[in-house]
Order: C-alpha cells, then structure tokens, then sequence
C-alpha cells in the first residue's frame, strides 16, 4: 500500500486560497492528503504553527502566499521569506529533511499551478 502522508498547508486569504478555490471550484484532481489552513497572509504564518504542525503529525507543511510584490499587506510575503529559510535550517537541527517545508506563491487565478503543486509536494514527501 502506498504511504499517504498528512499535509498541513497555510494558505493566505486573498490569493493563494482563491487559488486553491479555483481549483476545486474548476474541478482539477489533485492529492487529497492535504489539509488547508486560511490565514489572512502569509507573513501571518509564525514559525511555531509550523513546528505545531510537525507535532501534531505532519508528514510536510506547505506555505503559500501572493507573488512578491502582490501581497495584500505590502510586505507579508517578504517576512514569510526570511522566516522561511530561518525554519528550513531550524528543522534541519531537529532531524528532519529541510525539504518538508516548501515555500510558493500562487496567485488567484493559479489554479492549475496549485493542484499541481500539491501532487509535487505530495510526491516529494513520499
Ligand atoms: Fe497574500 Fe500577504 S496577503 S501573502
């Protein structure tokens, strides 16, 4: 049998979860482990939610926000950025692979990028 991991996924509010939407809404299949968590931007992700979720039995979290430039809130995307490569090597201290954190930017109208991005993901950690 084929190892189904658990994913955790912060999407932010106002491009990358419409982007996800439009996914579902388009009907386009993608891997159904992953678990979706609405925050309004990505620089609203803290580092403890990611550990949290590693805790709690994440096989790989994924983090997605508006592309640079585009972010809602200025500079969110930015922040999540640097506390991005901060938590890669944090994780690594731990012991686990630095590879099951991925960082992307979807807009709204990426849908496809999205669905295909789970599946990567989703293969990834596998
Ligand atoms: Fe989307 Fe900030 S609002 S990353």
């Amino acid at each position: 049998m084929e190892f189904n991991p658990t994913i955790v996924a912060f999407l932010c509010n106002w491009c990358s979860y419409t982007g996800a939407d439009l996914a579902g809404t388009s009907r386009m299949k993608y891997a159904s482990n992953i678990n979706i968590i609405r925050v309004m931007c990505s620089g609203r992700v803290e580092p403890a939610f990611v550990l949290k979720a590693f805790r709690k039995g994440a096989d790989g979290v994924l983090i997605c926000g508006c592309h640079p430039g585009d972010c809602h809130y200025h500079e969110g995307n930015y922040k999540c950025l640097r506390r991005f490569h901060l938590l890669q090597r944090y994780v690594q201290q731990m012991g686990l692979e630095k590879d099951r954190i991925w960082l992307a930017w979807i807009s709204a109208s990426e849908g496809k990028n999205f669905a295909e991005l789970v599946d990567r993901f989703t293969e990834n950690i596998r």
